[in-house]
This record gives C-alpha cells, structure tokens and sequence, in this order.
C-alpha cells in the first residue's frame, strides 16, 4: 500500500491508472474509520481496479475551531485498518498541502445546504462541497464512495457533480448501525458511557415517525412532536433540529404526500449526532 502526501505525486499516479485503463474507485474520508468507512472501502474494492482512500480532516468544513482541534486523528490505526483492507492507496495530505497560503477559491451548492445541518453549521457544506471538488480533481476516479448517515451531504455532492460536470458516479451505501442502532460516527468518542446509552432514542425515534407515515398521519407536524417526545424522555439528549423534508430539494415538507426525509441532530455534551431515515409510500 502506498501512503502519498503530495498533490502531484497522487495525481501522477491516477494519470498512469487511467493510461492503463484501471477503473479508480475513490473513498473519501476524515480519518478515525470505522465500521461505515469499512464498509465504503470494501464496496469500492469489489468494483474498481484500484482503490484510494483520502485521509484529510478538513478544517474549512468545521464552523468550530475546538471541534476541529478536538477531532480525533488516529493516523496509525486508520493505516492500519487500510492495509488490511488491501487499499491500493493513501492520500493523507497535510493542511498547507491542501490548502497553500492565499488559498480563496470555495464551491458553494447553493439552496442545498442551507436548511437542515446547514442553517446549525454556517459554512460547513461549502467546506465540504470545496474539498470534495479539489479531492475529485485530483484522484480523478471513475467511483466515489458516500455513507447514507450524511444524507445532506450525499445530496449536495451528487448535485455538485452534476452541475460542475465530473464524470463520476456517487455510489452511497446504507448507514452502518450498532446494536442499539446508533448510527456509527467518529464522533462516538466524545460520548460518555451515560451519554451512549441514551443514544438509542434517534433511531427509535425515526422508526416511530415511519410507523406512523406507514399509518397514514402525514402531517409533518404531529410527527416531529412525536419523535421529540422520545427523545427528550432521555435527559442527557438535546434536539437541534427534528426536519421532515423533500428527499431532493431538502425544502420543509408542509405535508407528506409520497416520500420524505425525516432527519435529526441532537447534541450530547461532546458530541452532535446526526440521523435520518426516508419514508416512501409503499
Ligand atoms: O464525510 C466526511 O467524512 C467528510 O465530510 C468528507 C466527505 C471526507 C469531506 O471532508
């Protein structure tokens, strides 16, 4: 496996890939993996040729400097989980190799990131949307791979690709849970042994709100006053915001006719979880 820092060199080496004809499978990722990273990698292994997994917390997408200083790194373990995996490669850039002095270029997906973690994380899509883009340019894979947790972010990304015409496909794959069915995220850390067993009430919560869409009460209203109530029964979790919205636009859903997005985030002391389900009419 070969670990790469620099720009050139990483794109150098998917010039050659493509001149060889490889299909080059791309798992973006912040560090600290886990099982959902896991997942991501194996998928990508089984359907590309070659497969680069970027290593980069990306301070830019960060709206608080203490989250940001506080991230967890665990360069040697994520190399590790990687080399067993059989990543072909690393790119784990430095913060000057990514973004130099004098650095203003930023992709902003307009409309997309503004409600749900947008309206609570000023400037955390256009954070993500910007190192997306520069990673995209650079490895220039065929495939890249998305957890379904971020579901805002998947969304933003498959416009952004679009619009700034990549040819590449985003393949998002379902959200990795854990017993009590917390949504695996690096932030798990932060939670203290309280905290953690509190967290089951977001998926509990979401699977009450599809019970009742499944029972015909569309009004998004009586919904998020029923997921709210469950959540707040467990006193160390503090809603952020309980969304219901159009899977596509990401918009309010006023009333819910054929499908919708029912996302949350809620705040433990150290830790911002977020979580969603979508709710389809059989
Ligand atoms: O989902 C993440 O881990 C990050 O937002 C991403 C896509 C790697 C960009 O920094």
């Amino acid at each position: 496996m070969e670990i790469i820092t620099s720009v050139k060199e990483i794109q150098k080496i998917s010039f050659c890939l493509r001149a060889e004809k490889k299909q080059i499978g791309f798992v973006p990722t912040m560090g600290a993996l886990h099982q959902g990273h896991i997942s991501l990698i194996k998928e990508c292994k089984k359907n590309n040729d070659w497969t680069i997994v970027s290593i980069f917390v990306n301070s830019i997408q960060f709206n608080d400097q203490n989250d940001y200083k506080n991230y967890p790194r665990p360069l040697d373990n994520d190399l590790n989980i990687c080399q067993e995996l059989q990543v072909d490669t690393v790119f784990a850039p430095s913060l000057k190799e990514m973004y130099p002095e004098e650095f203003l270029t930023f992709v902003n997906v307009e409309k997309l990131s503004s409600n749900l973690c947008g309206e609570y994380r000023p400037g955390h899509f256009e954070g993500v949307a910007t190192i997306v883009t520069k990673l995209f340019n650079i490895t220039n894979p065929h495939r890249a791979y998305f957890g379904a947790k971020d579901y805002q972010q998947t969304q933003i990304i498959k416009k952004l690709v679009r619009d700034l015409n990549f040819d590449i496909e985003i393949i998002v794959l379902p959200t990795i849970r854990d017993e009590n069915g917390l949504a695996l995220s690096s932030r798990h850390k932060y939670l203290s042994q309280e905290e953690k067993k509190q967290t089951y009430v977001l998926y509990k919560s979401l699977k009450k709100a599809l019970s009742l869409l499944d029972k015909n009460i569309k009004d998004p209203k009586i919904i998020i006053d029923q997921i709210n109530k469950i959540i707040v029964k467990e006193h160390l979790a503090n809603v952020e915001y309980i969304k219901i919205c159009d899977p596509v636009h990401l918009s309010d859903l006023k009333y819910i006719s054929n499908e919708a997005l029912i996302a949350l985030a809620v705040r433990f002391e150290k830790a911002r979880l977020i979580d969603s389900i979508i709710w389809r009419k059989n």
